[in-house]
């Protein structure tokens, strides 16, 4: 006779949910914006968030409460947020994000995130350190010993199934016209350690970057909005046979196949904008296989839709 052996429980039979959300561009409130502010390519933000464009965030707040909400009732073990929090980086702006997704942050298994392009607006913003001050305690690596850049390449070890890998690819564009991103080369050549060090063996492993180094049809974003050295980016990814990229910056969900990135990439678009609302809930298995469920605003909350098609080798 067998002798009785208690089931695991349901939390360690299960996949490992992850949520994936970016750019939900926190109304900014104009009047606190200091009147010295008002000059250079602050002006041309404000100018752009009193725009049809700006007011497709209007409901930003009350969408990211719900998204907590979702990410509760899913039993959502870890989060990330590939960026854009804000619109123009101010200091207001970014303690009042920080707050927003303090519900979020709250999963299981933590938070990690990047900073977008409109976190690090100006120059200032990196001088004062704004964005590593509001969220210094979710950017505390696992492998300090492999940061190069500050708190980056961040890395998060999740369980003995999953690692995340967050590269920093925004930075401050002074000129009005220009909004591209690059990874600077000390990160691009600390991600290739990451990527080959043992502590990784045996995971799935997610690199996570605000920019996009690929539309969804294949192609770089243009030199004016995308990331600049994309090409070395996916370079250093290449040869990944058990993860994927995520990403954010361009306002729609996809995902497209990349050359040696078994899982491909997945940019969340945007969680709050009107009418394009989106994210993505992965689900890990324990034999390392991916489940990826797009996820959309219906009006009244988010929901999952159908999942995509296992990603190949993921
Ligand atoms: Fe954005
Ligand atoms: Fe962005």
């Amino acid at each position: 006779m067998q002798p009785d052996v208690e089931p695991p429980p349901a939390a360690l039979r299960r996949p490992l949910r992850i949520l994936h959300f970016s750019d939900i561009h926190l109304k900014l409130n104009l009047f606190h914006m200091p009147l010295h502010k008002w000059f250079g390519k602050r002006s041309i933000g404000a100018v752009n968030l009193m725009s049809g464009r700006g007011r497709r965030f209007d409901e930003a707040e009350e969408k990211v409460a719900a998204l907590a909400g979702f990410a509760r009732r899913q039993e959502v073990d870890l989060v990330i947020c590939t960026g854009d929090y804000t619109a123009l980086g101010l200091e207001h702006e970014l303690e009042r994000a920080r707050r927003v997704v303090a519900p979020l942050m709250r999963a299981p298994s933590g938070f990690v995130t990047v900073p977008g392009n409109h976190d690090i607006y100006v120059t200032d913003v990196v001088r004062q350190r704004r964005f590593l001050r509001h969220f210094a305690d979710v950017l505390v690596s696992d492998l300090p010993d492999l940061c190069s850049d500050g708190p980056w390449p961040l890395v998060r070890l999740i369980g003995d199934r999953l690692a995340v890998v967050a590269v920093n690819s925004a930075r401050p564009n002074p000129r009005p016209w220009r909004s591209n991103g690059r990874i600077p080369e000390a990160q691009l050549q600390a991600l290739e350690r990451i990527l080959a060090d043992r502590r990784l063996d045996g995971r799935f492993v997610f690199v996570i970057t605000h920019y996009a180094p690929l539309l969804r049809d294949g192609r770089p974003d243009t030199p004016l909005h995308g990331m600049v050295n994309g090409d070395e980016f996916l370079a250093a990814c290449h040869g990944l046979k058990r993860g994927a990229i995520l990403c954010g910056h361009v306002h729609r969900r996809y995902h497209v196949a990349v050359d040696g990135v078994a899982g491909g990439l997945y940019c969340a678009g945007t969680a709050t904008m009107a009418g394009r609302e989106g994210f993505w809930l992965f689900e890990l298995d324990h034999q390392g296989g991916l489940r990826a469920l797009p996820g959309e605003w219906d009006g009244e909350g988010y929901r999952v839709l159908d999942p995509q098609p296992a990603a190949a080798g993921a």
